[in-house]
């Protein structure tokens, strides 16, 4: 069939849309604390209940989540996922600003890495303007809530 041979655009798009995907979710320090830590700017949310809704909404992507207050513990996680998944989701935290080891680790790796934040650091204190990772990641995503990681999930079904 002609339609077949030469599917349309948009059939191309869902297609590639519903394709399973391997997606690590990593959170670095503090981040645990995430519903609890100041509302204010972080929301009142946990991050475990808005990943069971993250899941509900992407079927077709097989979402792990890791969390570490430790900075070693995090480029190991890089590291045992960043040559066989499709994606890896980081919130560095505060490493963010000041981790040459985690840059490193995210070179060092095939699978892209997209940054989130869920605050929109450029609004913070200036020391949060500067990230040492942004130049080895894919892309940023900063400011939406804990909707910035549904954000970069999108951005690895494109
Ligand atoms: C954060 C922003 C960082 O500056 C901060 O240290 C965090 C959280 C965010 O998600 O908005 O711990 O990464």
């Amino acid at each position: 069939m002609i339609s077949e041979k030469f599917p349309s655009f948009e059939a191309k798009i869902t297609q590639r849309y519903k394709k399973m995907r391997k997606i690590q979710l990593i959170n670095g320090p503090n981040l645990n604390l995430l519903g609890v830590r100041e509302p204010s700017v972080y929301g009142d949310t946990s991050f475990e209940s808005y990943l069971t809704t993250l899941k509900e909404m992407y079927p077709q992507c097989e979402i792990t989540y890791y969390q570490s207050n430790i900075e070693g513990e995090l480029i190991q996680k890089i590291h045992e996922t960043g040559f066989s998944f499709d994606g890896i989701i980081l919130n560095a935290g505060a490493y963010t600003h000041t981790s040459i080891a985690l840059h490193d680790a995210i070179k060092a790796v095939t699978t892209p890495v997209v940054e989130v934040h869920i605050s929109n650091v450029y609004t913070r204190e200036p020391f949060r303007h500067k990230s040492l990772l942004s130049a080895a990641c894919k892309g940023v995503i900063t400011g939406f809530g804990l909707d910035s990681y549904r954000l970069a999930i999108e951005a690895f079904l494109m």
